[in-house]
């Protein structure tokens, strides 16, 4: 099983992606570490520590990096870019912008590169790049703004064990505003 957790930087992909591989036994795929074995990253802004990959090879990639009976998690604001066809669940992590806004400050981020990742997760960015990359069928979305990891850990557990239905395109956050 191949699980994606995608959303804006500061939604919580990393922290979230450790309480569930625990859970899960499943391993963790660093896609950037995978991306530059491969040699697929495009461009790589030193300035932005932001990278540009090669979407028609990352999932080759990524199947080089599997073994059977194996699960995985990949914790990405890329992960979406890769095949709906290797992939079982797609999560798409929330988080209010203006809660958002304060974890990147916090992270020391530059006020554009906050501002940048702010208005992506205003406009949806991950969840449509999803869609149009065809994860609609196995896509579920949380909103984590008002979670604890280990509540957005157990929403994510019923998914994949099917005690809860899958959902998405409920989060608004223009209409708060
Ligand atoms: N419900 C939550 N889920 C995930 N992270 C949260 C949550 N509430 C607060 N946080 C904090 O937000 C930050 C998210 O960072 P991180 O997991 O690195 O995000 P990402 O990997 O998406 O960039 C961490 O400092 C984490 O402790
Ligand atoms: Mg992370």
């Amino acid at each position: 099983m191949i699980i994606i957790l995608t959303g804006t930087p500061g939604v919580g992909k990393s922290t979230i992606s450790k309480i569930l591989a625990e859970k899960l036994n499943a391993k963790i795929i660093d896609l950037k570490e995978v991306a530059g074995k491969h040699k697929i990253i495009l461009e790589y802004d030193e300035k932005t520590m932001s990278m540009v990959i090669d979407e028609s090879k990352i999932s080759k990639a990524i199947k080089a990096e599997i073994e059977k009976n194996q699960d995985y998690i990949i914790p990405s604001h890329l992960s979406h870019f890769i095949s709906p066809r290797i992939v079982d669940f797609c999560f798409v992590l929330r988080c209010d912008p203006i809660v958002l806004e304060r974890r990147l400050e916090k992270r020391g981020y530059s006020k554009q590169k906050v501002a940048e990742n702010v208005m992506c997760e205003f406009l949806d960015a991950c969840l449509i790049e999803s869609i149009e990359m065809g994860h609609k069928k196995h896509l579920h979305e949380i909103d984590t703004s008002n979670k604890k990891p280990k509540e957005v850990v157990d929403e994510i557990l019923d998914i994949v064990s099917k005690k809860k239905k899958m959902s998405f395109g409920e989060i608004k956050w223009i209409k708060d505003f």
